[in-house]
């Protein structure tokens, strides 16, 4: 089979490396990838926005199967336009990734099922809101309802921040002012990463994980993309990923069959685990980055046939086997992450780092001058390592990183320290 997978990212790189490794898969091919699936994949300097641009590669290179990585194409409608050319794809259509592109859908729809979310209300206009506000009181989140690269969401600590946050959101500090928010409560617990795999009818979960939002140690500063992740995640016991199942991913993927739009592709429910249960604090229409970096490190079943089932409305009776060992990824960011950074330093050291027993590097910011790995994004490596415990991985994925000659570069040092606390 022909693969093309889009994307440029950690999670692009894992999944090319697991899918490289399928024997149904003669060709890969990756849109417009990094330094890193290069490695794996051939890469094509096409803008995945373009989607005729898209197709045409496709009907070109004869592809068999394309495996959407980042929400905003398929936010989009690529999975639409691709499916109508006669493409098979892996993601949902434009109608059912409305779960992540706006967060008001979202929420009315876990109103109308019974799916246990923060209380909340949908605002047009900054009045309303901030009245709402001062009637609920601090702390209290406000959000964004569209896709906002990650500035979308503030956790308001108190009345004037929550003001300032929707003043903020409404007056186009951000490249698009919103056109609407969403005010919600502020919800206790530890987060979680939740995945399962969709084909309209079906969900299969896939092994848990957490990652790390905060830039700093201590899990401090500014939210990122994700600093960092681990699986397993001792939090989601054989218990609470039942709950998961029967009181969220499942109300929510009968939902949008009722609906008319059944959901194929990945769910990803972003979870709190408070001391009722857990809550669903979003839903992501793709897989999580870093967090496939690790689930693909422990995954030891096929993963090709698993995402074309869930395309053909197949993953009834399908199974994933997952190693008992657990892995961990440190992601490498360029100095200045999430503000504003460089591009273009040379990093050294990455075979020397690969050879740490268990490591696996995956690159998401990197391209090469035809000599160099050098740097090109905020996130730019996933140090990935497996080891019995998450304490192993976590030794030699910084084994692996101390190896790493990257000056304008920085990582967090304690990634994993909740699954290592529960460990010991
Ligand atoms: P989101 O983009 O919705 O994942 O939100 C980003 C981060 O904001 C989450 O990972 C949480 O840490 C935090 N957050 C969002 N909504 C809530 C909430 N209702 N209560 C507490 N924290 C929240
Ligand atoms: N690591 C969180 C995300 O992919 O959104």
């Amino acid at each position: 089979m022909n693969i093309l997978i889009l994307g440029s990212g950690g999670r692009e790189h894992a999944l090319a490396w697991k899918i490289a490794g399928s024997p149904l898969a003669t060709k890969l091919y990756c849109a417009p990838g990094n330094a890193g699936i290069a490695q794996e994949a051939e890469c094509v300097p096409i803008d995945i926005a373009d989607h005729k641009a898209v197709i045409a590669f496709c009907q070109a290179k004869a592809i068999d199967f394309v495996v959407v990585g980042p929400e905003a194409p398929l936010c989009a409608g690529i999975a639409d336009d691709l499916e109508a050319a006669g493409i098979k794809t892996f993601g949902p259509g434009k109608w059912a990734a409305r779960l992540e592109g706006s967060k008001g859908f979202t929420k009315d729809l876990c109103k109308a099922n019974n799916i246990p979310t923060a209380a909340y209300q949908r605002f047009k206009g900054a009045a309303a809101a901030k009245d709402y506000v001062r009637a609920k009181g601090a702390p209290i989140v406000v959000k964004n309802d569209g896709l906002a690269a990650g500035k979308g969401v503030v956790v308001a600590g108190t009345i004037e921040e929550a003001e300032a946050a929707i003043d903020m959101m409404f007056g186009g500090a951000l490249s698009e002012p919103a056109w609407e928010i969403v005010i919600e409560d502020c919800m206790v617990g530890e987060e979680a990463s939740f995945f399962a795999l969709c084909d309209g009818e079906t969900a299969i979960p896939l092994a848990s994980a957490q990652d790390h939002k905060r830039v700093g140690d201590g899990d401090t500063g500014p939210n990122t993309g994700g600093m960092g992740a681990y699986s397993p995640a001792p939090i989601m016991t054989p218990d609470m990923n039942k709950r998961v199942m029967d009181e969220i991913i499942l109300p929510t993927v009968r939902a949008l069959k009722a609906m008319g739009a059944p959901y194929k592709g990945v769910l990803f429910a972003g979870l709190m685990i408070t001391e009722e249960g857990p809550q669903l604090i979003e839903y992501n229409v793709r897989f999580g980055d870093p967090e496939t970096q690790v689930l693909m490190l422990r995954l030891m079943s096929d993963f090709l046939p698993a995402l074309m089932a869930a395309r053909d409305g197949q993953l009834k009776n399908f199974d994933l086997r997952w190693t008992d060992d657990a892995a961990l990824t440190v992601v490498m960011a360029a100095k200045g992450y999430p503000g504003s950074y460089d591009k273009g330093s040379i990093i050294g050291g990455l075979d020397e780092a690969a050879q740490v027993e268990g490591v696996e590097i995956f690159h998401a910011g990197t391209k090469t001058d035809g000599k160099n790995i050098l740097a090109n994004g905020g996130r730019v490596l996933n140090v990935s390592a497996r080891g019995k415990t998450v304490c192993e991985a976590q030794q030699r994925a910084y084994a692996a990183v101390d190896r790493i000659d990257w000056p304008q570069g920085f990582c967090r040092r304690d990634i994993g320290w909740r699954a290592i606390e529960r460990e010991q």
